[in-house]
């Protein structure tokens, strides 16, 4: 489809870039940092760099524990990017020189009351009904690899493959690796698409993009709380804890550095308020989880919004009408986790490889005028293990 698009050497005009990408969050910069690894020319647009969803992102690699039901494809794709954190992690810290909090301990998924433990049984059933590594505890197993989980925890499971990475390390040097690579960065808003001339224009703008493009993403409020363990010491637990607390699921992510980042509400809302409804709600479940949180410094609450869409997959690859401008947006929930297949896949369009059969089912033109997915609830992808 895009073969050709460059069919020579990139030019040698020093004005006009091969490649546009508006956005200068972790999946900009990253499609930046690829494409000019492979030569090309590239400016990247943004008047606040790193401000977007990945701001407040706990940055989770989670695509075992997020492998929910009736995502079954969006979960091979999450899979298929997981395994290849580790070498863009040593890649980029290679490149930069800094760390970005890439830990390894793994996921531990736990539920507090017998009605919280059936419900994550369910969904640990059906992961594990996808050949994905999730591993019951008993409870003696659990409290040998958390001792500060409640004692009220009446069980819970391993994904030792779902890591974490730290989102606000990952940015600066994700923007490091790029500069050095030749990007440009541009600090100016891009407002509408004919404001560019580049070769390719690559729309990575999140929630934006459904200005920039017409596409269907939506804003899907997230509202985080971040704590800080007392005394300059590192958080008690080392897991990243998903918990289902008394029907509510919330997330902790431990850092090396004392922050522990707990979220995350869900909405259908665009706006950024953080309220002290969800302020609660995180921190009861996130004590009645790990009672020692209640000690902490609670030191941020904040909002932000993920670009969802119809069917919470995201968007990789042309626009219908414009085969020069590619979409790389409507990540979701997934935005750290996708970051390193969706750079390699956006690169390979951008220098007119055929498109890999993971983009089959990711195309911008999957959706009809309604923003239903067409021609069914879950789109088919070619190379899905589970097909
Ligand atoms: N992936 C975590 C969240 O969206 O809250």
């Amino acid at each position: 489809m895009l073969t050709g698009r460059f069919p020579s050497a990139p030019s040698s005009d020093r004005v006009r870039p091969d490649v546009a990408v508006v956005g200068a969050g972790p999946i900009g910069l990253a499609i930046a940092w690829r494409c000019a690894a492979r030569g090309l020319r590239v400016a990247v647009h943004d008047p606040a760099p790193g401000s977007g969803a990945s701001s407040v992102a706990a940055g989770m690699l989670s695509p075992v524990a997020e492998a929910y039901f009736g995502e079954r494809q969006l979960t091979a794709l999450l899979v298929a990017s997981a395994e290849r954190w580790p070498a863009f992690a040593a890649e980029l810290t290679e490149a930069t020189g800094v760390g970005i909090g890439y830990r390894t301990e793994g996921t531990l998924m736990v539920g507090l009351t017998g009605d919280d433990l059936a419900e994550a049984r369910r969904l640990w059933a059906y992961q594990q009904g996808l050949g994905l590594p999730v591993t019951p505890l008993r409870p003696s197993e659990l409290r040998d690899r958390e001792p500060a989980l409640a004692p009220r925890v009446r069980g819970g499971a391993l994904a030792p493959t779902d890591h974490q990475v730290d989102p606000r390390l990952l940015v600066p040097a994700l923007r490091t690796a790029a500069q050095r690579a030749g990007v440009v960065l541009v600090p100016q808003p891009v407002r509408q698409l004919s404001d560019l001339d580049a070769g390719v224009t690559v729309v990575a703008a999140g929630c934006g993009a459904a200005a920039l493009t017409g596409l269907p993403v939506r804003p899907v409020k997230g509202q985080i709380l971040r704590l800080r363990a007392p005394d300059g010491l590192a958080p008690g637990f080392r897991h990243v804890i998903r918990g289902y607390a008394d029907g509510e699921h919330v997330y902790l992510v431990p850092r090396d550095d004392g922050e522990v980042v707990l979220g995350a509400t869900v909405e259908e809302r665009s706006d950024t308020t953080v309220t002290a409804g969800a302020v609660q709600r995180l921190l009861r479940a996130g004590v009645d989880l790990l009672p020692e949180l209640a000690e902490y410094d609670l030191v941020e609450a904040v909002a932000g919004l993920r670009p969802g869409t119809p069917d919470n997959a995201p968007i990789l690859g042309p626009l219908p009408d414009r085969p020069d401008v590619l979409a790389a947006t409507g990540h979701h929930r997934h935005g750290i986790v996708l970051t390193p297949i969706t750079a390699d896949l956006i690169a390979d369009l951008v220098l007119g490889g055929g498109p890999d059969p993971l983009l089959t089912p990711l195309r911008a033109d999957r959706f009809g005028p309604t923003g239903a997915v067409v021609g069914g609830p879950e789109p088919t992808m070619e190379g899905d293990p589970w097909s």
